[in-house]
């Protein structure tokens, strides 16, 4: 069925970061959004057909106005539909417990060798049935819809049996199918060290190589493999036999590097080729210049520094090193249950000593390179998704400056309305298959 084009005009601000489709930005480039002032865009059968000054979109599509749904989007800043390259999406139950035991001085790493932390959440996610994690984890989706997210990397890593972490990628690959997010999927296997392997951890790291991975890469359910490379978690020695093992299946490295304390994991993603290096709070700096010499991205997750109580990565120091620098929610139980990526734009800001320029990059197109989306997503350009979000401020630098507040007005994906007047209007007009 054809898709009834959309037009949306004379936003204030259109934000297109056009010309950034091949690579990630870096340096000064991070801070160049390419904005169109008083700028429309003709969205049609779900791409971007053209994007321009009103004056020009009008011009070009004079004759055919009338088949067109208008979106008036006067006073109102458009970007591209916002992209998390990090999520622990498909989870069960909460842990505010943990959060009280951690205001009252306990430390996120205390709790997880006490047999908490990440090991409760795999508990109850191998508790849950496929039915009711597809569940808990659509809300989330609806939540991240609302927030103006369009595209979600998705990992596993609270089943850490074949089993478990088969149906945590089969639930996300459902959530791909049946909501309007698209989904990106990674496995993390090695999230951490199951109890029962507390004694003999490099046992555990040959199941995940020698069973985990090869069966996850044969039936497709992942494109990135993760590791939590970390004390007392992965070594960096067993994290690059996690990574190796992955790459020889077609699976692209992804780590968590150097979260807690400094243990040469942006030095290990540099030399493995990772797409990415998520985290980095204690990145040294031989790792940042190493990662910016490679190419490999840094994933940055204020919102966990934010929630931990710990100091932010150094996104300033990265960029000006040359690093491509992305942000994401990490949107997980523990460390960050959030899926608020505005907010997290925000810390980018106030933690990071980014500007709003370069946080709306980090989510926008350097977030789609770090899921090796950057073609499709990212930017408004012709012929790429017609993914878009309209935030109800007149300009990028508001939507930092009144922070804590959802703006989101209105969210297009893939060339549909989803979210409308701030609420969802997806399930009134999407088909499902
Ligand atoms: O990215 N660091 C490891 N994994 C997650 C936290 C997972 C959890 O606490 O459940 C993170 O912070
Ligand atoms: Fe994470």
């Amino acid at each position: 069925m054809k898709q009834t084009p959309i037009l949306i005009r004379n936003a204030s601000q259109l934000v297109t970061l056009r010309g950034s489709s091949d690579q990630p930005l870096t340096g000064k480039q991070m801070g160049n959004l390419n904005i169109i002032e008083n700028g429309s865009v003709w969205l049609e059968d779900g791409l971007i057909s053209m994007v321009g000054t009103d004056e020009e979109v009008i011009q070009a599509y004079k004759g055919r106005l009338h088949e067109a749904e208008i979106i008036h989007a006067t006073g109102k800043l458009v970007t591209p539909g916002l992209v998390d390259p990090h999520t622990h999406l498909v989870h069960s139950g909460t842990r505010e417990n943990e959060f009280d035991m951690r205001l009252q001085g306990a430390s996120y790493m205390e709790i997880m060798n006490s047999g908490g932390g990440i090991h409760a959440s795999t508990r109850a996610t191998q508790a849950a049935t496929h039915e009711q994690l597809f569940k808990e984890s659509f809300e989330r989706l609806e939540n991240f819809l609302l927030h103006g997210v369009t595209t979600v990397e998705a990992k596993s890593g609270y089943g850490l049996t074949l089993e478990h972490e088969m149906k945590q990628l089969e639930v996300a690959n459902e959530l791909g199918e049946k909501h309007p997010i698209d989904i990106v999927h990674t496995f993390m296997g090695a999230h951490a060290v199951p109890l029962q392997y507390k004694e003999e951890p490099d046992k555990f790291v040959d199941i995940v190589v020698d069973e985990m991975i090869p069966e996850i890469a044969r039936r497709k359910l992942a494109e990135f493999n993760d590791v939590f490379c970390e004390r007392g978690v992965f070594t960096p020695e067993q994290s690059k036999r996690v990574l190796e093992a992955g790459l020889k299946h077609g699976l692209f490295p992804k780590i968590h590097a150097d979260e807690i304390e400094p243990y040469e994991g942006a030095e290990l993603a540099a030399e493995i080729g990772a797409i990415s290096a998520d985290h980095l709070l204690r990145a040294s700096d031989k790792g940042i210049s190493l990662m910016a010499e490679k190419g490999v991205i840094a994933v940055l997750l204020p919102g966990t520094a934010f929630f931990l109580m710990a100091e932010s990565a150094n996104g300033r120091k990265m960029i000006d090193a040359g690093v491509p620098v992305a942000l994401s929610t990490d949107c997980n139980p523990g460390s960050s249950p959030t899926v608020s990526l505005p907010f997290i734009m925000n810390l980018g800001c106030v933690k990071m000593g980014m500007s709003p320029a370069e946080v709306l990059t980090a989510a926008t197109i350097n977030a789609a390179h770090a899921i090796n989306r950057g073609k499709e997503v990212g930017s408004i350009e012709k012929g790429k998704k017609a993914d878009i979000t309209i935030f109800d401020v007149p300009n990028y630098m508001v939507l930092q400056y009144k922070y804590g507040v959802n703006h989101v007005s209105t969210v297009i994906k893939s060339g549909k309305v989803v979210v409308d007047g701030g609420k969802l209007v997806w399930h009134n007009t999407h088909i499902h298959n």
